[in-house]
């Protein structure tokens, strides 16, 4: 991507994030299908650096399993009891090579819209002008609590001033009370030399308005040591807004699926309606298939080309084969192949695997379930622990019986075959290639190729029941005009009624 590749990128994720009020630290809140933390992994990555460090502290452990659970190269740094930027920074440096010269980034665990491409641009940047540090910086309307940057009459970089000490430097009426009226903020993204950046942690103190250790400090002391500080002001804010609190959270993650779903359209997606679409950051989407209103596409899904998805559809960790449709739909650890049809209000759970041309259809839940090549389970079924054949037709309402109560058995129906609707399909058993079940048969024994398997109780009709039990009812009229309608057809000669009146049998 680049031929500029940092020695080092550290991504500071010790912070407690107390606005979030959440039990779970706040660099692993996710937007997009990924944690904060993973969007600031995923960019660190694109500019291929020699070395990847994460520095924790706060729910330490959670936040070192999801570290390596994400990325098995990082490291994991720990920051000690020592509080601030500055101290997490010198933390992470304390966990690479202790001789390690050339550029180091310095990237927040929760800033998710940063991309890689930014970072790339700050290491060329960086790299190409010489200067010890670099600092990516934007003008907010607001500038909120961020970092002021403070520059000198020849704008050059002089020093960053956190809010709060602005804020005491605008009490005390001193010669920086006007630093807190400056909207150009510090995101926190910084290019340094390593060197320096060593050497000018050693000396920051604690003396400031939060008792910490300001990474900030670095540029005033870079400064005074001579060392020219540049910054790279960077046009798209939000790639430096940071996440505090879950009203922020929501926002980001409103404007990274605004930028994800407008990235699928330029690729040749239809997208009915980009407000009530939700794409995750790792889901890939064909030419010309059509995401219809109401439809989110998350986790690890992707879809083919030509197809339609949607409206109302959940997908997660989904793969859509080309030009299939999946209409009013949830579905998740599942696969649709090529052409085949799902929907409406299909329920797909995990290990369910649709054949090319196939069809899940209306209220069918499926699950664990291999359904062959244009084979058809179209109308309200249960299909759980089964291998369906190529070109097999499951009837209405069947339910595939997969629960003894203690454990789950598998249902095979072969080839070609046809089951009946209402059918139970009592698991272990198996229906072989070319047989048939007929309609509402409970099966619990093998059926054999070319077989038909009946297993119901035979139809017995008793006459007269309805005038004897249910007489002077609406049925019973009715029962009455049918019966005369038929006498009077066999007066007028005319064959109506084949069958001779049966004689009742047995009353119930
Ligand atoms: C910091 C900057 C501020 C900048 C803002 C951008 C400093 C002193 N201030 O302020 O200039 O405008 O970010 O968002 O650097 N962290 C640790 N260990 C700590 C403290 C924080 O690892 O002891 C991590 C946090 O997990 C987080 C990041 O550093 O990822 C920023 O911490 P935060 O407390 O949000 O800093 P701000 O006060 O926002
Ligand atoms: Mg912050």
């Amino acid at each position: 991507m680049t031929s500029y590749h940092p020695a080092a990128v550290i991504v500071l994720a010790a912070g407690e994030g107390t606005r979030m009020k959440s039990t779970t630290p706040k660099v692993l809140h996710r937007i997009g299908g990924r944690s904060l933390l993973g969007h600031a992994l995923h960019a660190a990555r694109q500019v291929a650096p020699e070395h990847l460090a994460v520095v924790v502290r706060h729910e330490r452990q959670r936040v070192a399993d999801h570290v390596a659970e994400l990325d098995a190269g990082a490291l994991v740094a720990d920051q000690d009891e020592v509080k601030g930027t500055g101290r997490a920074c010198e933390c992470g440096l304390n966990a690479l090579p202790a001789d390690l010269t050339g550029t180091v980034l310095v990237t927040m665990g929760d800033v998710p819209l940063l991309t890689g491409q930014t970072l790339v641009e700050l290491t060329e940047r960086h790299e190409s002008s010489g200067a010890a540090v670099t600092v990516i910086t934007a003008e907010l309307p607001d500038a909120k609590a961020y970092g002021r940057v403070v520059r000198d009459g020849a704008g050059d970089v002089v020093e960053i001033m956190e809010y709060k000490d602005a804020l005491a430097h605008r009490e005390a009426g001193d010669e920086y009370a006007h630093v807190v009226d400056v909207r150009e903020i510090n995101s926190g993204i910084y290019a340094f030399d390593a060197q320096v950046l060593r050497s000018a942690l050693a000396e920051v103190g604690t003396e400031n308005a939060q008792g910490e250790k300001y990474l900030t400090d670095v540029i005033g002391i870079a400064r005074r040591d001579g060392r020219r500080v540049a910054a790279l002001l960077v046009d798209d804010v939000w790639q430096t807004e940071g996440v505090n609190d879950r009203v922020q959270l929501a926002e980001l993650g409103r404007e990274l699926n605004r930028r994800t779903v407008e990235h699928w359209m330029r690729e040749g997606v239809t997208v009915v309606d980009p407000a009530t679409t939700w794409i995750d950051a790792d889901v890939t989407i064909g030419r010309d298939t059509t995401v219809r209103p109401g439809t989110q596409l998350l986790g690890a899904t992707t879809v083919g080309a030509d197809g339609v998805i949607g409206p109302d559809t959940t997908l997660t960790d989904v793969e859509v084969g080309d030009g299939a449709s999946v209409v009013r739909t949830q579905a998740e650890l599942a696969t649709v192949g090529p052409g085949a049809t799902v929907g409406p209000f299909s329920y797909l759970r995990p290990g369910t695997v649709l054949g090319a041309g196939g069809k899940i259809g209306g209220f069918v839940e499926t699950k664990n379930a291999q359904i062959g090549d244009g084979a058809k389970v179209p109308h309200l079924t249960y299909c759980g622990d089964a291998t369906i054949g190529e070109g097999a037709n499951i009837g209405a309402g069947t339910i595939f019986a997969n629960y003894d109560g203690v454990a789950k058995h598998r249902t095979t129906v072969g080839r070609h075959s046809f089951v009946g609707s209402d059918s139970v399909l009592v698991a272990p058993v198996e229906i072989a290639d070319g047989a048939y079940v007929a309609a509402g048969s409970t099966i619990e024994g093998r059926v054999g190729p070319g077989q038909i398997a009946v297993a119901r109780g035979r139809q017995r009709n008793v006459d007269g029941w309805v005038a004897r039990r249910r007489a002077g009812t609406a049925t019973a009229r009715a029962a009455e005009e049918a019966q005369q309608a038929a006498r009077d057809g066999a007066v007028d000669g005319e064959a109506r009624h084949t069958s001779p009146e049966p004689t009742p049998t047995q009353e119930s």
